[in-house]
C-alpha cells in the first residue's frame, strides 16, 4: 500500500513544490553513520516531498540476491564495497527520488563525485550515544557485530566525519520523532535551492 501523503499548511505545500521543481533529476542523497536515521528520515520525507524512496542496502540485496550479512560472510566487505558503488552509480541515473545509502557509500570517492554530480547531498549527523541506541536495536550490521561495537563506532565517527561534513546540507538527527527531522531538512533543503522559508505559524499542520 502506498503511504498517505502528509498533509502540510498550504505554505509548506507550496514550498514542497518549490523544492521538487528546483531539484529537477537531481535525488536527495541521505548520508551517514549506522543509526543515524538515512531510511527512517528518508521515507518520510520522499513522502512529504511526493518522490519515490530508495534504499541502496536493499537495491545492493536485490541485485546480489542476498542479504548484506551474507556477502559480507561470503564474499567480504570489497566485494560488497565494489557492488555498493556500482548499485549507487546505477540509482543516481533515476532521480529525482529520496536515496539512502550505507553508512561507508560516502566513504569512496567515487561515489562522493557521483552524488555531488547528480543529487544533494545530505548529512544526518548524529551523537554515538543516539547511533548506538538505534543500531542496538537490531544486529543486521555486520561491522558491528563485534564484542565491542561501541568502540568500532567511535572509530567510523574518528574516520568517517570529517569526509560527511562534505556534504551540500547537513541536519542533526537528534532524538526526536523522524518528523522533525524531516521538518529540519526540508527547511535546510528550501534553504539551499533558493525557495521560500516558510513562516513559524504555518509549519506544521498535521502530519500522518
Ligand atoms: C555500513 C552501513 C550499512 C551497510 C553495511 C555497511 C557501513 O548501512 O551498508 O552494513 O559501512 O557503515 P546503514 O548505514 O544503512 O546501516
Amino acid at each position: 500500500m502506498t503511504p498517505r501523503l502528509a498533509e502540510h499548511s498550504k505554505d509548506r505545500d507550496r514550498q514542497l513544490a518549490q523544492i521538487r521543481q528546483s531539484l529537477g533529476a537531481r535525488s536527495v542523497v541521505l548520508i551517514g553513520l549506522m543509526g543515524a536515521g538515512k531510511t527512517a528520515v528518508g521515507r518520510r520525507l520522499a513522502n512529504w516531498l511526493d518522490l519515490p524512496f530508495t534504499d541502496a542496502d536493499s537495491e545492493i540485496e536485490s541485485a546480489a540476491g542476498q542479504t548484506i550479512t551474507e556477502i559480507f560472510a561470503e564474499h567480504g566487505e570489497a566485494y560488497f564495497r565494489n557492488g555498493e558503488r556500482k548499485v549507487i552509480a546505477r540509482l543516481l541515473d533515476d532521480g529525482p527520488q529520496v536515496l539512502a545509502t550505507g553508512g561507508g557509500a560516502y566513504m569512496k570517492p567515487e561515489t562522493r563525485a557521483a552524488i555531488e554530480a547528480k543529487g544533494i547531498s545530505i548529512w544526518l549527523k548524529a551523537e554515538l550515544r543516539v547511533l548506538m541506541k538505534r543500531v542496538g536495536r537490531r544486529d543486521n550490521r555486520p561491522l558491528l557485530s563485534v564484542d565491542d561495537p561501541e568502540t568500532v563506532m567511535k572509530r567510523l565517527m574518528a574516520e568517517r566525519n570529517p569526509v560527511y561534513a562534505e556534504a551540500d546540507i547537513i541536519v542533526e538527527s537528534r532524538e526526536v520523532p523522524h518528523e522533525v527531522i524531516v521538518g529540519a531538512v526540508v527547511d535546510a533543503l528550501a534553504a539551499k535551492l533558493g525557495c521560500d522559508a516558510i513562516p513559524r505559524k504555518s509549519r506544521r499542520k498535521k502530519v500522518h
